[in-house]
C-alpha cells in the first residue's frame, strides 16, 4: 500500500487544526483558533481542569530553587498561566509572553487574582517588549517544539539578553532520538499534514548544545529528554559532565568532534585571538609614543589653533 493510499484524519476539530502558512501571522492564527476550540487541550493535552492544575504544579516545582521572594520570572510561550501561577507566590514578579492574543486574554481573565502576574502579547520571534538584565529565570516549556527553529535560535539569544548576569534559562524540546518520541514524530509524517501541517519539531540533544552556545550560553544541565538548563556568563560552554558524552559530537569539516575537545580548540583560539589584540594594542600604543609621531600631532593641534 502506498503512503498516500491512507486517507486518515485526526478525530478531533483540534487534531485537525493546521498552519494556513509558514509566517508567524499564521502561527498567531493557529495558536488563537487552538485556544477558541479548547485553551486547556491545546496546550497540554490534559483531559479536565484538575490534571491541567496538577501538570502546572509539577512543571513549576522544579523553578523553586532556582527563585528568591525577590525574583523576577519570564515565560516564553506562557498560553492561559497553568506554570504562571504556581510560579507566582515563589517570587516578585512573574511575567508571561505568548504569540497568542487569545491565550494571553484568556491567561488574564483567569489569574486576576493574582498581581504580580503579568502577560504580554509578543511578537513571537524576539523578547522586544523587555530591557537587558531584566530576569533572574526565564523557562519555556512545551513552546520551542512549535516554533520555527530559527526562531527558537532567536528567543535564545533574546532570552540571553534580557536575562541579568548569571541568570538561568530552564527549556524543553523533544529529543528525536528517543524511540517513544520518535513515535510522535512519526504521528506527524502522515500524509493528512502535508496539507495541514501542524507546527512540531523535534531535536538532537547536539543540536540544542550547538543552538544554546551559540547564542552565548553555559550549558550546565541536559538530560535525556533535553530537558536543558542553561546560565548566563561571559563565556559560552558546556558544564564538564556534559564535554564527556559520546552523544554530543558535533560535525566539523568532514570529523565528528566531541564536545570536549570542540571547546577546548575554541578557548585554544579566543586565548591566541586575546594575545594577538594585545600585541597590536601595545605596538600601537608604541607608534604612539614614537618623538616622530608625537611631535607631528604637537604640529598639527598648533596649527589647528592658529587657523581661522
Ligand atoms: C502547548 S502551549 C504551552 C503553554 C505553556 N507553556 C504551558 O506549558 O502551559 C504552546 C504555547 O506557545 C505559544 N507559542 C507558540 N509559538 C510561539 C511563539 N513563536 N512565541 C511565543 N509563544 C508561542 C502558543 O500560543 C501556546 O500558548
Amino acid at each position: 500500500m502506498k503512503l498516500s493510499d491512507a486517507h486518515w484524519e485526526p478525530e478531533t476539530a483540534l487534531g485537525r487544526l493546521g498552519l494556513e502558512g509558514q509566517d508567524l501571522a499564521s502561527h498567531q492564527a493557529f495558536w488563537d483558533r487552538s485556544a477558541e476550540i479548547d485553551a486547556i487541550r491545546s496546550i497540554a493535552d490534559q483531559d479536565d481542569e484538575e490534571s491541567f492544575e496538577s501538570s502546572g504544579i509539577a512543571d513549576a516545582e522544579p523553578m523553586r530553587p532556582l527563585l528568591s521572594p525577590d525574583s523576577v520570572f519570564l515565560e516564553i510561550g506562557c498560553g492561559i498561566g497553568r506554570v504562571l501561577q504556581h510560579v507566582a507566590p515563589m517570587c516578585r514578579e512573574v511575567h508571561g509572553v505568548d504569540i497568542s492574543a487569545e491565550m494571553v486574554k484568556q491567561g488574564e481573565e483567569r489569574l486576576r487574582h493574582l498581581p504580580s502576574v503579568h502577560f504580554w502579547h509578543g511578537n513571537g520571534y524576539d523578547l522586544e517588549l523587555f530591557e537587558d538584565d531584566s530576569f533572574d529565570l526565564v523557562y519555556c516549556g512545551l513552546v520551542f517544539q512549535h516554533m520555527p527553529k530559527t526562531t527558537v535560535y532567536n528567543q535564545l539569544v533574546e532570552t540571553y539578553r534580557t536575562l541579568k548576569p548569571e541568570g538561568v534559562f530552564r527549556f524543553q524540546v523533544p529529543n528525536i532520538l528517543r524511540n517513544e518520541q520518535f513515535d510522535a514524530f512519526r504521528y506527524f509524517t502522515q500524509p493528512y499534514f502535508v496539507h495541514h501541517p501542524y507546527p512540531m519539531h523535534f531535536y538532537s540533544p547536539a543540536e540544542i548544545v550547538q543552538l544554546a552556545t551559540k547564542a552565548g550560553f553555559w550549558v550546565e544541565e541536559l538530560d535525556g529528554d533535553i530537558l536543558v538548563q542553561a546560565r548566563k556568563r561571559e563565556q559560552a560552554g558546556v558544564a564538564p559532565a556534559i564535554a564527556e558524552r559520546d552523544d554530543l559530537s558535533l560535525l566539523e569539516g568532514d570529523t565528528l568532534i566531541g564536545l570536549r575537545e570542540r571547546f577546548n580548540q575554541r578557548n585554544e583560539r579566543n586565548r591566541h585571538l586575546e594575545q594577538r589584540v594585545l600585541e597590536l594594542e601595545e605596538g600601537l600604543e608604541r607608534i604612539r609614543r614614537h618623538p616622530v609621531v608625537r611631535t607631528g600631532r604637537l604640529l598639527r593641534n598648533g596649527l589647528r589653533r592658529v587657523r581661522p
